[in-house]
Parts: C-alpha cells; structure tokens; sequence
C-alpha cells in the first residue's frame, strides 16, 4: 500500500474556471491525491436513470493532465430529493417513530430494500464507468457510516428484520424467552412477530434484547458496507483498493467498525482534534488513542482522508488551531501509522450547510498560515515515505469488545461512568510514557504482546478466560478494572458465581460488595504511590491470594482492597477496582513498564516521543503538543512544533 498526501476537494462547488488555478494551486502546494464525488449523486443522476459522470470525466482529465491521483468517493451518504420524495420509506425512523427528513445527511435505512436497489445502481454505473481509470487509485464507500446519529432506525422493515434476525439466532421463540429473561415484568412472547423494537417506553427495555438490537443494527450497517464494497471488488477486481472513512465517536456507534475495518483493503479515518463548539482540542493522548484504534482494525497502517486543517463546525465554529498546531497533529498522525493523509478541505465552501467547516484556503481564496503550514508539511514527509509505512510493532495491548461497550451503553451504572473516558485515563497512563500502544479488537490474537490491558470488560467468556489464563501462566501481565467478569454475552449476570465470575482463580480475589459514585463524588483510597481518589464505582474486594497495594481510607471498608496485584503462573495480573486519579493510574503503568522491559521514554509534560524504525535505523517523531518551548534530547521545539529525527 503506497504512501500519499492531499486534500478533499469538492469541485462541484466552484465555478469551473477556477479549477485550473486550483490545480496548479494544489501542485504547488505538494498534493498528490485529491479525494472527489463522495456527496454528488445528483451531479452523477440528475433524474431517475440519466446517469451521467460527464463532470467527473472533466475532472478527472484535468487531474490526470497534472498527475494527480484520485480517490472516489460513492455518493450514497446523501441520496438525491427525487428518490426521496419518490419513496420516503426509504429515510430512518428515530425512536419515537418520527421520520428523517431529506435535507442533511445520511437519512436512509440500511435495511431499506429500494435504497440498497439505488445503491447497486448508482455503484454498480459508477465503477463500470471508472473500471479503466488508473487515475483512480482507491475509492471510498459512502461517508462516515453511523455518524451523527444515523447509526440506528426503528422504521418497519428494521422492525421485520430485527424479529427476522432473532428467529434465526434463537431456535425457537421459547429459547429467546430463556435467555432474555421475559418472564420478568410479564415480557414473555408467543411468536418472533410480538418482539417490539426498543422504542421509548416507561422505564427501560430488557437489557439483553437491547443488546440483540445493537446486534442487529450493527449487522445492518456492516451488510449495507459489504454490499458496496462486494459490488466494486466484483467490477474493479481484485487490485481496486476500497476503503471507507470512519468518522470520531467511534466507541458510541452501534457498529462493530472491526468488521467493518476488517472488509476494507485499508482503514481510513477522518481526525479531526477539535470540532464544533469545543473550547479547546480533545487531549493528545485521546487522539493518539482515536490513530491506534484505527491501525488496529486491521492491525496495519492506515489513512486519514480527512486531517482538519482550519476551524470546523456547522452551526457553531469550533477553536482555531494556533500557528502549527494542526500540522502537528498531522505529525503525530504519520508517527502512530497514517501513511497517507488529505486535509480537509482544499477551500471553504461559501455556501451550504458547511460553509463554516474553513478548508486549507478560506473563502477569500488566499494563501494563508494554513497553505503555507500543509506545504511545509508535505515537503517534509515526502521525504519519509518509506519510513511511514514501516510497521509498528507494540508490546502493550489495550482490548475493547462492543458487545461489552453496547452493555454499558445500556446500563451505565453510574452517571459518571463513560466507557472512552475510562479506557483513555488507562491508555493516557502508559502513553505518558511513551510507549507504543495497540488498540484491538478482544478477538483478536493478543498472545504475542507483553502486556494486555482490559478496561472495564463486563463480558468476559469462557473462551477469553482461557485465552487470557494461557497468557498470564506463560508470562505475560494482565490488567483488569472494576466490574470485570460481572456478565455473560446475554448481557445477564451470572448466577452463583463470585464475581469476577470465573477469573477469581486469575485475578486472586473476590468482590464482595460495589458502591455506584456519582458524578462529583468520591472515595479515597491509600497505598504503593499515595492517595488517589475513587471515582465512578469502586469495589470492595477480599484478597485470596493476591496482594493489596491499595485499600480504602474509609470508615466502613478500610479493610477492603481497592487495587491487588497476583501471581499467576510466571505472569502477573493487576486489578484495579475504581477509577483512579491518573497520576496513580501513570506509576502503575511506569511499574510495568519497567518489569516487562519496554520502550518507552520520559518527557515534559504535552510533548510525546513516537519510535519508528526502518532498515535498522531508528527515527523518533517528536511532537510538541503545548504552547511553550521546550528543549529535548537537544532540540529546541517552539510551540506546537514537530520534528522527525534519525537517532544515532
Ligand atoms: C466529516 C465529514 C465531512 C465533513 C467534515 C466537516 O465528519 O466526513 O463530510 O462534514 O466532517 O468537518
Ligand atoms: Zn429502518
């Protein structure tokens, strides 16, 4: 897979006598790559069946004169008003039976069996139209899937296919009662045809058809994918590189974006650090998290067909990036494995509902800091292109489940509780340290990594017990946090188990009792690296055999572990029964660092140190994420400046 910079170009939204000077414009500024089309059904279908891709011929001619390549983009993120008015059956109903309306974006069922019909049109027109293109170097199917809310619809056929997929799950409607547990509450269904979708109702539906839902919405989205990406793989064949660009909020989506990840040839992401109304940028730990994500669906290098560039909102306009800023956030993008990036977006667009998402060059179609910073930046990754796509090898790997993600979704057993912010204060603890970090799927093969941490994983199965068992007797260290083990893949509790049910053997301990804090309040704990405060939920636990290196500091329970270490094997495994400060979180993740020999590196506070290594030579991208000076390993970085260097 090659390594390319560019930009998102809309050309559709300019007079076209302006594209001639926007190219030269683009090659001056270094770009190699434009991505196109991925919103102009209407351009390419004007009316039913009057396909027409004379504009994209125009453009791509232009392109191909000044060697720039392309990634195309299929338009079926926003589907034009005659099919929509034509078959409104076709746009998502919300949860209380309300219907979409046309005029954002991504309104349409998934299971919608006219739109999937225009879908295979339109796609199946469009790839044989570009099938000898080779100016077309990838294409991108829809955009962003599931983002800004369109990630669930409660329409009629979402509620046939939902009864259609639990009858083929559930060998008859007496097994579903079982394992969902409808005889509480009076729930008990006679056939598939009386399960109802999880509308609003009095209080809350039964947590494991909840889950079953998410399932089945997750099933919906990926199958919507499969039947793109099947449809250009069977025209274009096997060398067509196809991707899809997978939006932020990643972990509150109700689609496993592994198996998503997974169909792709290459995984895409569209980073953007700060968006809308924020104040300031999400942290970079958090977006350092968000990259290793991404290279961990297919556990290789990936994209970024959307890096921000100027300010972003819709409505409300979000921070400017200060001077540098964005660039080095493109930075740390190469360093954690984007091999290619486009920014986002070539120009401002003056009207629309975006005309406040500001491109590399604003509406005054002046070379500004913003040109001048993605020039600097392209010229200088060029020069490393064959050290961005080395692979990045790691020792410590985080794991998630959406099964497990989805439960807490359901029930959050605490107001304070967030499932990303409760993996990103353990990630933030080890990427303090700088240390290469894998985000993986739970299904995944995580037997070759040193260390593995599991936050907050309510699920856990026989199948993971063992596996995890396996890895801790042969060596390996595993961290758990509160609420571990509590359910089974119904999303029920298990009965006459002490929880973590089945992991008290590997964890050493019991959990007697929990307490659910709220947010604002807390609990004190004291031990190996002073007090910490308790936040979230914390656990009572009785040691068995592991060691307590934290307790309570409390009237009542100061006799009850809060954080244990045990022996297993000639492995060791932690067990952190609250969410803890992160400061305490750090010297823990520093503990085993240290035991388990990895490299890491210590640095001021906000700047972070990526190794890559290439032909036996190491390089350190080295990103300076604060609005000061500072000095390492003798390099002088001004504020929000990066530097890739070649240690000797
Ligand atoms: C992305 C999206 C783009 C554009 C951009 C604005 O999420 O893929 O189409 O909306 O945000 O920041
Ligand atoms: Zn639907």
């Amino acid at each position: 897979m090659k390594s390319f910079f560019g930009v998102d170009y809309y050309p559709e939204h300019w007079p076209i006598e302006m594209m001639d000077a926007d190219l030269d414009r683009m090659i001056d500024m270094g770009v190699e790559v434009v991505r196109i089309g991925e919103f102009a059904w209407h351009i390419m279908e004007r009316e039913e069946g009057q396909y027409d891709f004379s504009f994209f011929d125009m453009v791509i001619d232009k392109l191909k004169k000044k060697g720039i390549k392309v990634i195309f983009g299929t338009p079926t993120a926003t589907p034009p008003a005659w099919l929509i008015n034509k078959y409104p059956e076709i746009l998502q109903r919300d949860e209380n039976l309300m219907p979409r309306s046309f005029g954002g974006r991504r309104m349409y069922c998934y299971n919608n069996e006219i739109y999937k019909e225009y879908t295979r049109k339109i796609v199946t027109k469009l790839a044989e139209h570009y099938k000898n293109e080779d100016t077309i170097i990838a294409w991108q199917i829809d955009n962003e899937f599931g983002h800004e809310g369109s990630d669930v619809c409660f329409c009629d056929t979402c509620k046939s296919g939902f009864r259609k997929f639990l009858s083929e799950k559930y060998s008859s409607i007496d097994m579903l009662n079982k394992t969902w547990g409808t005889v509480f509450w009076s729930q008990t269904y006679n056939s598939f045809d009386e399960v109802p979708l999880p509308l609003k109702t009095i209080t809350h539906h039964n947590p494991s058809m909840q889950l079953d839902f998410k399932r089945f919405m997750s099933k919906s989205i990926n199958d919507y994918a499969k039947m793109q990406v099947d449809i250009l793989r069977e025209i274009l064949g096997e060398s067509a590189v196809i991707t899809t660009n997978i939006a932020g909020g990643y972990f509150d989506k109700n689609f496993d974006h592994n198996k998503m990840g997974k169909m792709m040839d290459v995984a895409s992401y569209d980073n953007y650090p700060v968006w809308g109304g924020l104040k300031e940028p999400i942290t970079p730990a958090n977006i350092a998290m968000d990259l290793d994500f991404i290279r961990g669906l297919k556990r290789q290098n990936f994209w970024i067909v959307e890096e921000l560039m100027g300010a972003q909102g819709h409505t409300i306009i979000g921070y400017l990036p200060r001077p540098n800023q964005a660039k080095m956030w493109a930075y740390q993008a190469v360093a954690h494995g984007a091999q290619s990036i486009l920014f986002f977006r070539y120009r401002t667009a003056t009207f629309g509902t975006e005309e406040f998402c500001l491109g590399i060059i604003d509406q005054d179609n002046r070379e500004g800091r913003k040109y001048r910073e993605v020039k600097e930046f392209f010229s200088d990754v060029k020069k490393h292109k064959e050290l961005l796509q080395s692979e990045i090898k790691s020792e410590v790997a985080f794991l998630y489940d959406y099964d497990n993600i989805w439960a807490w979704k359901i029930q959050q057993q605490s107001t304070a509780f967030n499932f990303k912010e409760e993996m990103l204060n353990l990630y933030t603890s080890f990427y303090k340290h700088n240390v290469h970090i894998d985000v993986l799927d739970v299904k995944d093969d995580f037997s070759s990594y040193k260390v593995v941490v599991l936050p907050v994983m309510m699920i856990v199965d026989e199948e993971l017990k063992a596996r995890l068992e396996d890895f801790a007797k042969k060596g390996g260290t595993v961290l758990f946090t509160y609420r571990t083990a509590i359910k089974d893949r119904n999303n029920n509790l298990y009965l006459g188990k002490v929880m973590p049910c089945n992991l008290t053997h590997l964890t050493g301990i019991e959990v007697e009792e929990i307490e659910s804090l709220q947010e604002g309040q807390f609990a004190f704990a004291d031990g190996k690296f002073g007090t910490t405060k308790c936040k979230v939920m914390r656990e009572m636990i009785n040691i068995n055999g592991a060691e307590a290196i934290y307790k309570y500091n409390d009237k009542f329970y100061n006799e009850k572990a809060c954080v244990t270490i045990n022996e297993f094997g000639q492995g060791k495994v932690y067990y952190i029964g609250s969410s803890l400060d992160n400061e305490i979180l750090c010297e823990i993740a520093k503990e085993i660092i240290i035991d388990k020999d990895i490299e890491h590196y210590t640095t001021p506070m906000g700047v972070e140190v990526y190794s890559r290594y290439l032909n036996d030579k190491k390089y350190l991208f080295i990103m300076n994420h604060t609005d000061e000076e500072h000095d390492i390993f003798g390099i002088k970085l001004m504020p929000y400046d990066s530097k890739i260097i070649e240690v000797k």
